[in-house]
């Protein structure tokens, strides 16, 4: 399949990762019916990657209109912007600056993001710890005394080297700025998922599919047992997440939640239909599949979203048709937002800010996501007023 044709996927693939590995990768979108295939390698060899530079000035500069006083001495001392509305029950969230070799996130920067995504929501979502990011996440919590509670991703690749890093990173954080804003360890995105597409696979019940779940689980359970020997204030829930249809039993009955990324714009589905078919998606595929197992983890959706552009006009447009746009990131939001919050949904919205370095690095629509863009300045879109656990 041509890769711009097919799209890229923005978010599969953890931004600790993304900057340094030069394999090839293939995003498998699995529906029954649709099957998109990126080769991501080919694209990427030979970028130099150069986002670090601009993104973090723009961090420490770029605040905008939004929010002018966020580097006032007192955090939690912020101007809120009238636009913005508590309606969302959660937001993918990584800051500028957080994929090695090129860190740049500062605590400014994290503070500034923190006070918006406060006045959006009380939950994020980090994808790894990378670039001290957990740490700065907890501190801007902290410092701006704002109601957030956070699910601290650690990577895993398949290199040990990375997810030891990763986890002694979080740990550290938690140790110095303590749990109380921790809604859970997020251990491994999309392993299973990169496992079964080295081996032309999309079946995650297959042995490479239980394979990696065994392989998952040793992690998990080595999490678990540093978790108890620190001997914490409360339990922290320890979860994974991969992209919806990667799942398979073993390892929800192994984990205290899921998060399954459901993105309707790679499943081909037209905006009119997004909406529906991503609680029923979810519904079908996720729910259903835990509420099987024994241990019916909590599932959420880890990412979903609509893109407000695309680097190339090949990738404008998804293959049902339907434009990437804020006038569609818009309807989204419209049909999503209030609609899963009453059904009591759980989703992690797709993500907060644009993302320059997934332009530079994949093209296509992978660094457009963000409700706002990536000087931080709200793109041309209606928060809804409503109401979220
Ligand atoms: C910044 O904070 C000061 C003092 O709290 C306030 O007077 C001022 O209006 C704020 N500026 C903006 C742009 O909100
Ligand atoms: C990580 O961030 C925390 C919070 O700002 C800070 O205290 C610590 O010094 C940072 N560590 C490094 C290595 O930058
Ligand atoms: C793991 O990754 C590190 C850093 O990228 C590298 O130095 C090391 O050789 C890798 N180890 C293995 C076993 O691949
Ligand atoms: C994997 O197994 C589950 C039940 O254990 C089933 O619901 C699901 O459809 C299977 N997936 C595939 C791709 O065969
Ligand atoms: C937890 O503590 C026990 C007893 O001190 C030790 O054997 C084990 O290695 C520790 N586990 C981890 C993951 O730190
Ligand atoms: C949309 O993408 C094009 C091509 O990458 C870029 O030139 C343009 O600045 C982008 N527009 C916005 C509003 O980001
Ligand atoms: C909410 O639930 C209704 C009824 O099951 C369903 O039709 C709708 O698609 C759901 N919407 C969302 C966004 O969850
Ligand atoms: C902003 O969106 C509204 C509604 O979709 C549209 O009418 C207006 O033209 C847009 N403004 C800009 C500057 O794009």
């Amino acid at each position: 399949m041509n890769e711009e044709a097919a799209g890229l996927n923005p978010s599969s693939y953890a931004p600790q990762e993304k900057a340094s590995s030069p394999r090839s990768k293939f995003w498998l979108w699995g529906t029954v019916a649709i099957v998109t295939i990126v080769a991501i390698g080919g694209i990427v060899a030979g970028v130099v990657l150069s986002r670090h530079k601009s993104s973090s000035s723009s961090t420490s500069t770029g605040g905008g209109g939004s929010n002018k006083n966020s580097s006032s001495s007192d955090p939690s001392s912020f101007t809120k912007n009238p636009a913005l509305k508590n309606s969302f029950y959660g937001f993918a969230y990584t800051p500028l600056g957080a994929i090695l070799p090129d860190c740049g996130a500062t605590q400014d920067g994290v503070i500034q993001d923190i006070q918006l995504l406060s006045q959006l929501t009380t939950r994020i979502r980090t994808y790894g710890s990378d670039c001290n990011v957990s740490s700065l996440v907890l501190n801007a919590i902290k410092q701006t005394q704002v109601d957030m509670t956070v699910f601290l991703g650690i990577y895993i690749s398949d290199n040990d080297t990375v997810y030891e890093r990763q986890r002694d990173l979080t740990f550290t954080a938690l140790q110095n700025f303590g749990v109380d804003h921790v809604a859970g360890l997020t251990v491994g995105n999309e392993v299973i998922l990169d496992r079964l597409t080295l081996v032309g696979s999309q079946n995650p019940n297959d042995t490479t599919g239980i394979a990696a779940a065994e392989f998952l689980k040793d992690k998990i359970s080595d999490v678990r047992s540093t978790l108890s020997n620190m001997s914490f204030s409360k339990t922290i829930p320890v979860g994974y997440a991969d992209a919806g249809s990667y799942f398979n039993t073993d390892i929800l009955e192994a984990v205290d939640y899921a998060m399954a990324n459901v993105h309707p714009w790679f499943a081909d589905v037209t905006i009119d239909q997004s909406a529906s078919w991503t609680a029923s998606y979810f519904q079908s595929t996720d729910i259903d599949l835990a509420a099987s197992t024994t241990k019916n983890p909590p599932f959420y959706i880890a990412e979903t979203g609509w893109p407000t552009n695309s680097s190339t006009t090949a990738a404008a447009q998804n293959q049902a048709g339907s434009p990437a746009s804020d006038a569609n990131l818009q309807f989204f939001i419209d049909n999503f937002v209030c609609q899963a919050n009453q059904n009591g949904t759980g989703y992690f919205f797709f993500e907060y800010m644009d993302e320059p370095w997934k332009t530079t690095q994949y093209g296509g629509v992978e660094g457009y996501w963000g409700l706002f863009d990536s000087n931080k300045q709200l793109k041309n879109i209606t928060i809804p007023d409503c109401t979220h656990k």
